[in-house]
């Protein structure tokens, strides 16, 4: 992290002209795979992100099974075209680091005690990467979990705040990312309060945390509704597909 590079400008505006609590643009689309149990699709500023899930289903190989819940297993990949130049394929430590860390904030999410023994397995492919991706993937895994009809305390949505040039800014970019002085992706659970992913690279004052803090889980809560929108649109779509033209019994 440098402070050379010129990340506000005098008007106060970011290198994309943010301002300093605003979020990049998101779209979200629930159900977007035919063959997955669930699946989600996040547009997120250049991040394009998606989420598949699969089961509960019986865990393989059996040494892995729980005999009180279900395990959650998590694999993030970025795609070889995601980047500025191309990404080696395979797990790396940063992939494996990010499975785990979506894996544990899901786990305090989904009832896992009701499917002992089994396994529910999400996959998050990173098409398209611009800072931000771990949050991107677990707000799309989310509603993903959510469309296979997995039941949950509630969804996580997730959202970095960080320090540029000094100043405590929502949603860093690639650049503020790179040069900026520190970067917190935070997952939030909008139902009971609750924060299940927690992480900082940098350094803030214990006053600038607070900021950063109340900053991105006021933005889980704009991008929980963004969610649950996604969930209700398909949800439309399918009712009103249904034979009877989706007539209330
Ligand atoms: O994506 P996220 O911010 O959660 O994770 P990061 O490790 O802080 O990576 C920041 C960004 O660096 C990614 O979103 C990508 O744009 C880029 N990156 C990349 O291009 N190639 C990699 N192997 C790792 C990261």
């Amino acid at each position: 992290m440098s402070e050379d590079i010129v990340l506000l400008n005098s008007d106060g505006l970011r290198v994309d002209g943010r301002a300093l609590d605003e979020l990049r643009p998101i779209k979200i689309e629930a159900g977007v795979l035919g063959n997955a149990d669930g699946s989600a699709y996040v547009e997120w500023g250049a991040n394009k992100v998606l989420a598949a899930v699969y089961g509960p289903k019986e865990a393989q190989p059996k040494y892995l099974q729980d005999t009180a819940k279900a395990i959650v297993q998590v694999n993030y990949n970025m795609a070889a075209f995601s980047g500025d130049e191309r990404v080696r394929p395979g797990p790396n430590r940063r992939a494996t680091e990010i499975s785990k860390i979506t894996a544990e904030a899901l786990e305090n999410v989904i009832l896992t005690n009701q499917f002992p023994r089994a396994s529910i397995d999400v996959y998050i492919e990173v098409l398209e990467a611009d800072a931000g991706t771990r949050c991107a993937g677990l707000t799309a895994a989310s509603v993903a979990i959510a469309d296979a009809g997995i039941p949950m305390i509630g969804m996580v949505a997730a959202c970095a705040a960080g320090k540029i040039d000094g100043h405590i800014a929502l949603d860093l970019g690639k650049k503020e990312d790179n040069f900026g002085q520190a970067d917190m992706p935070l997952g939030y659970v909008p139902g009971t309060g609750e924060i299940v992913l927690l992480q900082m690279d940098g350094h803030m004052t214990m006053v600038e945390f607070r900021k950063a803090m109340d900053m991105a889980i006021s933005a889980c809560e704009q991008i929980h509704e963004l969610q649950i929108g996604a969930l209700r649109r398909r949800y439309a779509v399918n009712y009103a597909d249904m034979d009877d033209g989706g007539t209330e019994q």
